[in-house]
């Protein structure tokens, strides 16, 4: 069970608006900056922490508007033999390369649009129109593994091959190419064995839209690329047939697939048209419907194969699964949600997010508010009567009650819950507990969706802390995992934009 994390009464304020500097440009470093150590690193950490964010926040005089626009810069704190290091570069996808080569915004980004060349005439700016706009591979969001190779991510259709150590971009891949899928999320599952499965939304049957689990298996013996031989296991249906909710991460059991649909929709037309509409961005595309709530989805895992119980529960926002794991005929869910149907996008505009620092706290006041919530849905509902809940674990108060008209209705045991104080981006012992019952859950605090604790702005565990007032201005962190002290800092002289996910390399 998730241990309950008490509230702390905390001063937050930035008067020097320290955090504004995680939302600005950097360069990238020609070789590794050696860190100034305190504490003893403990021997078993020997790899790298690597970590994706945004690090270029303008091109020329054009700015990106939105947190999920800058271009990728992957960092990477190595450990070998009680030293640290840390490096930094650009990855080089056709975004990134082409904007410098041109000097502005060539490539659409999730909040920012790219407009034809002006430079170029008449005609080729009528053929740059009907061409479309091009999909971004900006993956500035994640990095894993596949097999023995590691890809920077973001939540299109193309991940790009990174070589782990020198921080160099290989290639650019299309999974279009090899699966059904539109998009794919940045929050894959991987099995002990190596095995990734990911969700994105794709054309289902009819015409309709719905969401494929994508299965990529580990390491080939013939040293052949495991991505050519994805596949689709299992497809969740969508609610609204041309729109598909937007999917950021995804839940597996052992043996189960957990599959959230918010009612934070995607919509199509508006989508498609954005393609050969000048000025449109993805941002423009989304849609929160107010009536549908949240329907929650479960499959088997393998074979594949949809299990069709209409579990609903009242609208949410959401990005990141904690947990799920299958306990006497239930499956447990712990998910990091946001309150009510808005999308939480919607507050992640830089130009929000670098106002002062009342500004900042006035518009998380507006904003959806983070609570998280366990969840847990019964595999074998239809043998109990309808009103009764259906949940007979003793130690959680989550409830299932079947109503008249065969859904059924969740309701969420709330672990944590404090207004405009979030518990993002979970971690947990994921190789020892994902999929299984567990007791610990990780996170950042999330204060009024600036990324800190008091004037410093951590990620997780192994951390990147960013001390823009400090002579030093960006640390790794270690701390220990069973009560968070510290246990040694890796300091280097260079601040480090805001990052959003990453893993440890051993
Ligand atoms: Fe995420």
């Amino acid at each position: 069970m998730v241990e309950r994390v008490s509230k702390t009464k905390y001063n937050f304020e930035h008067p020097a608006g320290d955090y504004k500097k995680i939302f600005e440009t950097v360069e990238e470093l020609s070789e590794p900056l050696p860190a100034t150590l305190t504490g003893r690193i403990p021997s078993f950490i020997r790899g790298s922490l690597l970590r994706l964010g945004p690090g270029l926040f303008e091109v020329g005089s054009e700015p990106f508007y939105h947190l999920f626009d800058g271009q990728a810069l992957m960092h990477k704190f190595d450990f070998s033999n009680g030293q640290v290091t840390y490096y930094r570069k650009f990855i080089k996808t056709d975004a990134y390369v082409r904007a410098i080569t041109e000097n502005r915004v060539v490539i659409t980004e999730f909040g920012t649009c790219a407009y034809p060349d002006p430079c170029k005439n008449i005609f080729s700016r009528f053929f740059t129109y009907f061409k479309g706009v091009e999909v971004t591979d900006n993956c500035l969001v994640n990095v894993y593994p596949i097999g023995e190779d590691f890809y920077a991510v973001t939540e299109t259709n193309y991940i790009t091959k990174v070589n782990p150590d020198t921080l160099e971009t290989l290639k650019k891949v299309d999974m279009c190419k090899y699966v059904n899928i539109n998009g794919i999320t940045a929050h894959p599952h991987i099995e002990r064995d190596g095995t990734v499965y990911n969700i994105g939304n794709c054309m289902g049957k009819g015409a309709s839209l719905a969401y494929n689990i994508v299965k990529i298996p580990s390491k080939q013996k013939d040293k052949s690329d495991p991505i050519e031989k994805s596949k689709v296991v299992v497809q969740f249906p969508s609610a609204e047939r041309f729109k598909p909710s937007y999917v950021h991460s995804f839940g597996m059991s052992e043996n189960y697939f957990v599959f959230v649909e918010t009612p934070v929709k995607i919509n199509l037309l508006k989508f498609l048209s954005a393609w050969a509409i000048r000025g449109s961005n993805y941002m423009d595309c989304f849609e929160s419907d107010e009536q549908k709530g949240t329907w929650i989805h479960i499959a088997k895992k393998d074979p594949g194969e949809y299990i069709d119980y209409q579990f609903r529960t009242s609208a949410m926002g959401l990005f990141h699964h904690i947990n799920s794991y299958e306990d006497s005929g239930f499956i447990v869910f712990d998910l990091c949600t946001w309150k009510g149907f808005e999308f939480v996008y919607n507050y992640l505009w830089l130009a929000n997010l670098r106002q002062n620092w009342d500004e900042v706290k006035k518009h998380a006041m507006i904003a959806p508010q983070p609570e998280v919530r366990r969840f847990v849905v019964p595999l074998d509902p239809y043998r109990e009567e309808q009103g009764k809940n259906l949940i007979s674990l003793p130690y959680t108060t989550a409830t299932a009650t079947m109503r008249e008209d065969g859904t059924i209705w969740l309701e969420p045991e709330v672990l944590f819950s404090s207004p405009r104080q979030a518990f993002e981006f979970p971690q947990i012992n994921y190789e020892m507990n994902n999929g299984r019952n567990y007791t610990y859950a990780y996170a950042l605090g999330l204060n009024h969706f600036i990324p800190d604790r008091a004037s410093v702005h951590p990620s997780v565990l192994l951390t990147i802390v960013v001390c823009p007032g400090a002579q030093r201005q960006t640390y790794c962190l270690i701390l220990n995992a069973k009560d968070l002290s510290e246990i040694a800092r890796a300091e280097v002289g260079v601040i480090s934009p805001v990052t959003f996910h990453g893993m440890y390399k051993p």
